[in-house]
Order: C-alpha cells, then sequence, then structure tokens
C-alpha cells in the first residue's frame, strides 16, 4: 500500500491509502488523509487540492488536460491536483505555502 506524507499547516502527516487509491476520494469518505487534505471539486475545477509534489513525483502519470488548464506554470514548480491523482507509489506532498491564485475559478469552469 502506498504511504503518503501530507505537509500541512507546518506538520506532518503519515498514512497509507490503498493501491491505486485518490486522496480526496480516501478524505471523502474520511479515511487518511482526512481531516487534513483541503479539496473541493474532486474534478479538477477548483484547485483547492493543489499540492506540491515533494518526493515520488517520477511515480506518478503524466498531468492530464484539467491539470494542465488549472495549473498551467505551475506544473513545472512541481504541483499537481491531489484529485487527478492514483497512487501506487509512496509520495510525499505539501499543501503549505500553496499560491491562493489556485483556489480561485478559472474562467469557463462550472462551479
Ligand atoms: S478538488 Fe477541486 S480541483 Fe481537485
Amino acid at each position: 500500500m502506498p504511504k503518503v506524507i501530507l505537509h500541512k499547516n507546518g506538520q506532518a502527516h503519515v498514512g497509507e491509502i490503498k493501491e491505486n487509491g485518490n486522496l480526496v476520494v480516501c478524505a471523502g469518505i474520511k479515511t487518511f488523509p482526512f481531516p487534513h487534505l483541503s479539496y473541493g471539486c474532486g474534478m479538477g475545477r477548483c484547485g483547492k487540492c493543489a499540492s506540491i509534489i515533494i518526493n515520488g513525483a517520477e511515480h506518478l502519470g503524466a498531468p492530464n488536460w484539467k491539470e494542465e488548464r488549472k495549473l498551467g506554470d505551475h506544473l513545472a514548480q512541481g504541483y499537481r491536483l491531489a484529485c487527478q491523482l492514483w497512487l501506487s507509489h509512496d509520495l510525499e506532498l505539501s499543501q503549505d505555502g500553496i499560491d491562493p491564485a489556485l483556489s480561485v475559478m478559472t474562467p469557463g469552469t462550472v462551479k
């Protein structure tokens, strides 16, 4: 099972999720990383799940079109949308210091 380290509000939260699990789905059913993970729509629109990948990015799939649309240049800085990631390897990520502009709905998106 993938081990996840989530940095949030200056603390490191450590847990495991099932193989090919999604952090937003897990938080939505109140399992780790609940209640520490910030998220909203679960559909790649709101940006509230934006995270900076610290370790394990090499095991993630390529960003999909939703991440490319929402994150833009932030992708090159290591940002990903947690709701668009299905994990099969260990991952360390942070939701500290996230650009607040990412939580603003982009024009043309449906709330
Ligand atoms: S939860 Fe809204 S973009 Fe990920």
